[in-house]
Order: C-alpha cells, then structure tokens, then sequence
C-alpha cells in the first residue's frame, strides 16, 4: 500500500513515526505493507520530528495527489485555502483520501464525500474529531442501533488545556495559550481554538453522523473562552461548578439544538473532571443509554492513531460508501439559539448603593427569572460589589433581556458576563 503524505507537521510527522514504530503489528493487520512514498511541505529543507531518509519530499503537493504510484492521500495540511483543491484532485484521481481537516470537513465536506461516492474512493476523517478517540468510528459502527437522542463534548484540546491552567495553576490566558502552540496543539490559527470555531467544526461532523444529517457547520451558535476570567473561574468554583468549552448537539422533535459555548457543569460529573489537552464526548443512545468516549484530543502520536486506524479500514475495505455512515438523510432544521431553554451564570459589577440589590432582583421578577445562587463579593476599592448570579432554566432570550436591562441601569459598572448552565445526563 503506497500512501502520500501532504504535510509533515505535528500530525504528518506523527503518522510517519507511528508507521514505523508499529510496522509489524500494522503488517500482521492487513496483510500488507504500508509504504509512504512522498510527502508534500511547504519547505523541504525544515528540521521534521520524523525520520524522511526513504521518502521523497517535494514542495509541490500536487505531485502527490497525481503520484501514479500513489494508492491513498492523507492530507494533513489544514485550512481550507489548498486542500479543497488538493483533495478534490486527488479523490478525481481515483485515490482514497484520509483527512484530519475538520475546517474543509465542516464546510466542505457535503461535496467531498459525494464527490468520493461518485469516484468509488473512501474520504475518512476519524482524526477530525477529538484527536485519538474514535469517536466517529464509535458513531458510525458501535452505536449504529441506537437512535442517538444527544451529545456533548469537550472537543477542543487547546482550549481545555487553557481552562485546566488556569483553574488549577491560576495562570494566565495568553502565556498558555502560547504553550499550547508550542505543543503542537492549537491550531495554525489559534482563534479557531479559542473563539469556538474548531469546536463548531466537529460538532457540526459529529451531529451529522449521530443525526443522519447534512453537515451545518453555519447553523451552529459558536462562542468561544477568550471572555472568560480566572474570576468567572473562581466564583464556578464556589458555586460547586466547573467551567468546560462544550459542544452540545440534542435532538428535540425532528430538529436539532447545535450549540458551542463555555459551560458550567457540577463539579462531580465524569466530564468536569476531563482536563489538560483531554477530550472526552457524552453520548445518549436510545438502546445504550449513555456512554463516555475520553481521550487525548491533540497531538501528534495520539491523532495519528486515529489517521492509521482509517488508513487500515481503508486497506481491510471495512468502511462502505455511506454519507456521514448513513444511506440516506434527513433534512433536518437546527434550532435557533435564542429558543433554546438552560440555567444561566451571570456575572456582574454594580455601584455599591443602597437600593441597587431590590432595583437588580426586580429585572429578574420582570422576565418572571428566578434567582437560584446568588453571591457578592466585598465592595472593591472602587466601591463596586462584584455579583455572581445562577438562574432557574429559561429561554435565552429572557437572559438577553436582562442582559441588557442591566447595562442600560444607573447602578451598572461594566458588561454583564452571561454563561450558560447545563446538567449532562
Ligand atoms: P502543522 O502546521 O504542524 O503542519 C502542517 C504541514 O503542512 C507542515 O508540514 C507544512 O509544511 C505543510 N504545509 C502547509 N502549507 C502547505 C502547502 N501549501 N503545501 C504543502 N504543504 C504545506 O499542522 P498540524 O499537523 O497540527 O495539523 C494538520 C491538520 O491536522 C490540520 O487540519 C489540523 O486541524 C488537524 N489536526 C491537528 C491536530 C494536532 O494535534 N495538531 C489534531 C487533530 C487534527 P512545512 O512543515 O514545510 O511548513
Ligand atoms: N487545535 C485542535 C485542538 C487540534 O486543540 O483540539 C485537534 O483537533
């Protein structure tokens, strides 16, 4: 099996030197063996985290999509810029594709894996989700008798990483981030990790496959960690929660709720306990009930599993043509946020004057909210009382409205911080 290889980064790198180091094992597989004859960068002459001795490199990657000695791509480049292009080419030509690209998935991927079918070739994207867990294979194969009911997630493993760092070493924002970049986490462009856009990419992939849906990557509500303070971090705590980026896709009737946003969780479910660069998804099966998939969701040996697992199918033609798993699908409306019910953290700075608490819990008695926590910290020396709220559930436009009653008050001091709150089952 001759396999090309376009970018030999954190994830290129890792396939070549998982390759090598499980060579017999993937031989004892498959029966064959895998042999990567080319590999495609962007600068030859680059220091690599894998040995390339016995592999030709080249800066033109269309070399490799038109390689006739080829059999499957595995494109590990990202972005969504040369790939489309890339993959298209090469699934034209007849050779199997293997991608780790959630962005080209997310907005692509309707056309490519049509484009696949037509051309009788395999696209697989395990490594597009949660990095190592074969999450996908887990929807897909072992789960495919279950009506899948909902999921969530924390799908991002540079923005956990950051969370986990600050919550537990009260460091700050930019310097883990950085940390996260130096590891080989985050993506080429980091605001996809942090503003939610990655996590919006794979939910998207991961609805599509538990719902039997078109990927809508555009209908997902998306907001990111950059907003949150390491005082937001604090008070969740004293609440008895825990803050995660979670990705929650629910069926309700024949739509879909497709949501990405930090979240408090208890402190005592399984998922507030996921930390670092983990990842792990919550899955409720109609037959199984709920399961918990948990794994590391970045980096270079642990998302090359997931690429090598696919490359194995592919050569023990264990995956057939389906879309997204499914022989057909349904079209299905996706929910706007604004409908959608949940419990709400607000954070507040206000004027310490007398009156301001009656005037405050009087905006909440108007949307008919009930406060379920409440807590002020000391006046600060600018003699504002910092305020952390829990609401009952409600709609989210009624905490938009209070939101915004809020900051248009005389006693109000700053934005008000709105989070959402979820109970997992
Ligand atoms: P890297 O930036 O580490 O590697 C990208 C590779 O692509 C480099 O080898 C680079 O070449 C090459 N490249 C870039 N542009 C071109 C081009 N125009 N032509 C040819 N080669 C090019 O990225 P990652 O390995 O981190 O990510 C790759 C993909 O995997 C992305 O889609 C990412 O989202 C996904 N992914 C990443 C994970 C991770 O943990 N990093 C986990 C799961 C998925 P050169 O080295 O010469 O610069
Ligand atoms: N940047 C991504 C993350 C890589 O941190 O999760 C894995 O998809």
């Amino acid at each position: 099996m001759k396999v090309g290889i376009l970018g030999l980064g954190t994830v290129g790198g890792g396939v070549v030197n998982v390759l090598r180091k499980n060579a017999d094992s993937i031989k004892r597989r498959t029966g064959v063996k895998v042999k990567v004859v080319l590999a495609g960068v962007r600068d030859v002459s680059q220091d690599r985290i894998c040995d390339t001795s016995d592999i030709t490199l080249t800066e033109d990657p269309y070399e490799v999509v038109n390689h006739k000695d080829v059999d499957v791509v595995l494109e590990l480049i990202g972005g969504t810029e040369v790939t489309k292009d890339l993959v298209e080419t090469a699934i034209k030509n007849g050779k199997h594709v293997i991608t780790a690209n959630k962005a080209l998935l997310a907005e692509h991927g309707n056309e490519l894996i049509q484009l696949a079918n037509q051309n009788k070739v395999r696209l697989l994207f395990e490594a597009s989700v949660a990095g190592g867990i074969p999450i996908i294979k887990s929807l897909e194969q072992g789960l495919s008798a279950n009506k899948i009911e909902s999921l969530a997630g924390i799908v991002n493993g540079t923005g956990n990483f950051i969370l986990t760092e600050m919550k537990e070493k009260d460091r700050d924002f930019a310097d883990v981030l950085k940390e996260a970049q130096m590891l080989g986490y985050a993506e080429a462009d980091p605001t996809y990790d942090v503003e939610g856009i990655d996590a919006a990419h794979k939910l998207s992939i991961l609805a599509a496959i538990a719902f039997g849906t078109e990927l809508q990557f555009d209908k997902v509500y998306t907001k990111g960690i950059s907003e949150i303070t390491t005082e937001d971090i604090k008070y969740a705590t004293e609440l008895g929660y825990v803050i995660k980026h979670l990705g929650i896709a629910k069926r309700v009737g024949n739509s879909i709720e497709m949501r990405v946003h930090p979240t408090l969780i208890d402190k005592d479910q399984i998922i507030a306990n996921v930390n670092g660069v983990m990842n792990a998804v919550l899955v409720k099966g109609d037959a199984l009930g709920t399961s918990l998939y948990y794994g590391a969701g970045a980096g270079d040996e642990a998302t090359a599993s997931a690429v090598i697992a696919d490359l194995i199918d592919i050569i023990n033609n264990q995956t057939s043509n389906h879309i997204l798993g499914w022989k057909s699908q349904e079209k299905t409306k996706v929910i706007d946020n604004n409908l959608i019910n949940s419990e709400f953290y607000l954070r507040l700075l206000v004027s310490d004057v007398s009156g301001v608490l009656a005037k405050l819990t009087q905006i909440f008695h108007d949307q008919k909210v009930s406060i379920e926590a409440f807590i002020q910290k000391k006046v600060d020396v600018d003699n504002n009382a910092h305020i952390a709220i829990i609401t009952n559930k409600i709609n989210t436009k009624n905490v938009m409205n209070i939101k915004a009653k809020i900051e248009a008050s005389d006693f109000n001091q700053d934005s008000v911080q709105i989070l959402h709150v979820e109970t997992l089952d």
